[in-house]
C-alpha cells in the first residue's frame, strides 16, 4: 500500500507544499505552516468519472430565480445581510469569543421557530443545558427549538438529511471534524471538508446554513481563505468586550453591499439592535481640542461620531502615526497634506487618531474632520460643536463627496447647527432646497483658508 504523504498547509492562506517552509511563499506570513495528511476521496464525483455531460443553457431559456429573502427578526443583521436571509444560502459569523455570536444566533432560530420555520441548532461547543440557560435569558418563548450537541461531521450531516430544517446554524465550524481526516479538528483541513460537506448537503436540500467562525489572535477568521471563497457571505462581529455594543460588519456578501454595519447593545435579556448609533457614538463627545464630528455614509444609512486626534512632539526619527477606526494611510495623507499646504508642522510630532465608540470609517468624507481634529489637537485648540464631511485632495482642496443629503439630515437631527462642507456639496443643498431649518452651512475650498480661519 502507498504511504500516504502529508502535506504542509498554511492556515493564513490555505497554500500547500510537500515541505516545511519558516515562511508561506503565498501569504508571507512567518510560521503558519502546519503539517496536514490530505483527505482520501473516492472517484472523482464529475466530468469524466461519471454521470450525464450537463446541457449548457442559453441565458434567455433561464427563468430568474425571485429573489426571496427571510427575515431574521433582527433587523440590524437583516441589514447587514442586505434585507435578510436568502434562502438556501450559506452565512459565516465571525467574531472573537464572547462577543454574542452564540447569543445572536439563538435569537435568530427562535424567532424563526416562533414564524413556524424548521430550525436545527448543531452545537459542538455547549451542552443542550447550557443552551437552554442562554435561551431563557431572551424574550419569548423558547419551545419548538431543536438542537443537537454533536462534533462529528457524519451524523451532523445524517441528522440535517433525516430532519430537513429550513434553517441550521452550526457553532462552531471549528469543533466539528470528519473521520476521513486524520488531522485535529479546527485545523485548515478539518475545516474545509467539514465545511465542504455540510455545503454539500446544504445546498442539496436548499437548507439556509450559518455557521460560527472563531477568529485568531489577530482578528482574522480561523482557518484558510478558502473558508471565505466557499461561502456566500462572511459577517464579522466586532467590539469593545468591556463595553455593551457590538458592531456586525459585512465582509463578503453575494447578495447585497458589504459596507453595511448593524449596531447592537447586549443586555441582560440578550442582544439589542440599536436603531439610532449616531446618538451612541456621540455620547462620547468632548468639543475638546482635537475633536471634530465625521458624517460618514455606510451603506445605506449616515453614521455620526467624534474623530479625535492627539498630536504630542516625538523622541523619535520615526514619529508615530496610530490609528484607530480610520485607515493608517488615510491619515498618513491627511497630515501631509496638512504639513504642505497648511503649514502645520507635524513632521516631529506622534499623532494618535481615535474615533470614538469603536466605529471604523472607511468613507472618504472623513478626510475633513480628520484634518480639522489633527489641526485642532496641533494648535491645542477647540473646534466648538461642528461637523464636516468633504474629502481631501493632494493640493488641499475639499471634493464632493455623494450623499450630502443624508448626511446634513442626520446632523440635523442629532442638533448640529454649523456643517463645514465642500463647496460644490454646499451649492448642491442649496440649490435643491435640501439644507434643513437651523443648520448654517460653511462651503469649504481648501483646507488651509478653514484651518487659518477656524483655528488660527
Ligand atoms: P456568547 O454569545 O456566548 O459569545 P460567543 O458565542 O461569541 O463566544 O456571548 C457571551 C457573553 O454575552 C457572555 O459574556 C455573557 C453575555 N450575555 C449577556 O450579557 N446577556 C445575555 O442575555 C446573554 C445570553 C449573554
Ligand atoms: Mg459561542
Amino acid at each position: 500500500m502507498a504511504r500516504i504523504r502529508s502535506i504542509f498547509a498554511c492556515t493564513a492562506c490555505g497554500y500547500q507544499n510537500p515541505r516545511w517552509l519558516g515562511r508561506c511563499p503565498d501569504c508571507g506570513e512567518w510560521n503558519t505552516l502546519v503539517e496536514e495528511v490530505p483527505a482520501v476521496r473516492g472517484a472523482s464525483s464529475a466530468g469524466a468519472g461519471g454521470g450525464p455531460v450537463p446541457v449548457p443553457l442559453t441565458l434567455d431559456a433561464v427563468s430568474p430565480t425571485a429573489e426571496e429573502r427571510v427575515s431574521t427578526g433582527e433587523s440590524e443583521l437583516d441589514r447587514v445581510l442586505g434585507g435578510g436571509l436568502v434562502p438556501g444560502s450559506v452565512v459565516l459569523v465571525g467574531g472573537e469569543p464572547g462577543i454574542g455570536k452564540s447569543t445572536l444566533l439563538l435569537q435568530v432560530l427562535l424567532s424563526l421557530q416562533r414564524r413556524g420555520i424548521a430550525t436545527l441548532l448543531v452545537s459542538g461547543e455547549e451542552s443542550p443545558g447550557q443552551v437552554k440557560m442562554r435561551a431563557r435569558r431572551l424574550e419569548g418563548p423558547i419551545d419548538g427549538l431543536r438542537l443537537i450537541s454533536e462534533t462529528r461531521c457524519g451524523p451532523v450531516v445524517a441528522c440535517l438529511e433525516e430532519h430537513d430544517p429550513a434553517v441550521c446554524v452550526v457553532d462552531s465550524v471549528q469543533t466539528l471534524w470528519s473521520e476521513d481526516i486524520s488531522s485535529a479538528p479546527g485545523s485548515v483541513s478539518q475545516i474545509r471538508e467539514v465545511t465542504g460537506q455540510l455545503l454539500r448537503v446544504a445546498k442539496g436540500r436548499g437548507i439556509t446554513l450559518l455557521l460560527v467562525g472563531h477568529v485568531t489572535k489577530s482578528g482574522d477568521l480561523a482557518g484558510p481563505r478558502v473558508l471565505e471563497h466557499m461561502v456566500d457571505a462572511v459577517l464579522s462581529f466586532e467590539g469593545d468586550r468591556s463595553r455593551p455594543y457590538r458592531l456586525l460588519r459585512g465582509v463578503k456578501n453575494r447578495f447585497g453591499s458589504t459596507n453595511e454595519v448593524g449596531v447592537f447593545q447586549m443586555t441582560g435579556q440578550g442582544l439589542v439592535g440599536v436603531s439610532d448609533p449616531s446618538a451612541l457614538f456621540l455620547e462620547e463627545g468632548s468639543e475638546s481640542p482635537g475633536a471634530a464630528v465625521l458624517a460618514a455614509v455606510e451603506g445605506t444609512r449616515c453614521l455620526l461620531a467624534e474623530v479625535q486626534a492627539l498630536v504630542v512632539p516625538s523622541g523619535l526619527t520615526m514619529p508615530r502615526r496610530v490609528t484607530r477606526g480610520v485607515d493608517g494611510n488615510r491619515l498618513a495623507m491627511v497630515a501631509a497634506v496638512l504639513t504642505r499646504r497648511a503649514g502645520l508642522r507635524l513632521g516631529e510630532s506622534d499623532i494618535f487618531v481615535n474615533v470614538a465608540g469603536g466605529l471604523s470609517v472607511e468613507d472618504p468624507a472623513a478626510d475633513l474632520p480628520l484634518a480639522l481634529a489633527v489641526a485642532s489637537a496641533q494648535r491645542d485648540r477647540p473646534l466648538g460643536r461642528v461637523a464636516a464631511f468633504g474629502e481631501l485632495s493632494l493640493t488641499g482642496q475639499a471634493r464632493y463627496v455623494a450623499h450630502g443629503d443624508a448626511r446634513v439630515q442626520e446632523l440635523a437631527r442629532h442638533g448640529f447647527e454649523r456643517v463645514l462642507a465642500p463647496r460644490r456639496n454646499v451649492e448642491e443643498l442649496r440649490e435643491r432646497r435640501a439644507v434643513p431649518e437651523g443648520v448654517t452651512m460653511e462651503p469649504i475650498s481648501n483646507i488651509q483658508d478653514v484651518v487659518r480661519e477656524l483655528i488660527g
